[in-house]
């Protein structure tokens, strides 16, 4: 079953200069259940794809539908992790998680409740009192996550959710990503990043957008089912995909059309 599907999606700005084309003709599809990264160069639109599919803006021409009906909004269904970290600074780790849950006017006993789990799930046990100004950037990240997987949305968006990390911090919350996303079913996910082995690691397929107006240039299958171990990415079905994929980033101009590599 189709969840998204992205048809001749093009959009523009207003700049000084005059109209500044950032997506031009983009058409792709997510299945339900299946996680897609999207790499492309700094400016090349992603988080304004994210932001479309968010439905917090629309796009000038072609169609952007979510099972099976037209995004016209905003929905508890379709959430997405800002690329900056987006909590609330003067709300504890407790309040900012249980945020989307008081929106949705989840009864205030089960709000109590989910934000508990949630708060073990990534594991920021004692911090519940702590405000994002006192805690780390890895930290800020988990509770950004669980705010939004509290609320249960049927499809992820995540935009560069830990491009700001450390190699370290970068890996373990990749690995809680990894491990929620298999919790919870089959979660239908969007994932922007810059890293082409964690594109790889998490992701079933990988979608290369051109520089400015983007479309899809290069669309890339990951061959190995999800959840993975950090040890399958040194091996050499996935190695060589990061490879691939490195290697396509660096020749981006080169690649017209939309190829395909299995
Ligand atoms: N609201 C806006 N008004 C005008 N221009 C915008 C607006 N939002 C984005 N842009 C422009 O659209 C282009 C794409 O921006 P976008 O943030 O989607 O890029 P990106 O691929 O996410 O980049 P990065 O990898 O640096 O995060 C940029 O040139 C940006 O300046
Ligand atoms: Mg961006």
């Amino acid at each position: 079953m189709t969840d998204l599907v992205l048809d001749r999606v093009s959009k523009s700005f207003v700049s000084r200069g005059g109209m500044l084309p950032v997506l031009e003709g983009l058409c792709a599809q997510v299945e339900r259940g299946e996680v897609v990264a999207v790499l492309g160069p700094s400016g090349c639109g992603k988080s304004t794809l994210l932001k479309i599919l968010a439905g917090l803006i629309s796009p000038d021409s072609g169609s952007v539908r979510w099972r099976g009906a037209a995004i016209r909004g905003p929905s508890a269904a379709r959430c997405l992790v800002f690329q900056e970290y987006s909590l609330f600074p003067w709300y504890s780790v407790r309040r900012n998680i249980g945020f989307g849950l008081e929106v949705a006017k989840v009864a205030r006993g089960k709000v109590q409740a989910l934000v508990g789990e949630w708060i073990e799930r990534v594991g920021l046990s004692g911090f519940d009192d702590f405000y994002p100004a006192q805690l780390s950037g890895g930290m800020r990240q988990r509770v950004a996550l669980a705010r939004t997987l509290a609320v249960t949305p049927e499809l992820l968006l995540l935009d560069e959710p830990f491009a700001a990390l450390d190699a370290v911090n970068r890996a373990v919350l990749q690995d809680l990503l990894q491990g929620l996303l298999a919790e919870s079913g089959r979660k239908t996910a969007v994932l922007v990043t810059h890293d082409a082995a964690e594109a790889i690691y998490l992701a079933d397929r990988v979608l290369l957008l051109s520089s400015r107006p983007s479309a899809v240039v290069l669309e890339l299958t990951v061959p190995a089912p999800r959840p993975r171990r950090r040890e399958q990415l040194y091996a050499p079905a996935l190695l060589q995909h990061v490879r691939e994929l490195e290697e396509a980033v660096r020749n981006l101009d080169r690649l017209q059309v939309a190829g395909r590599i299995e």
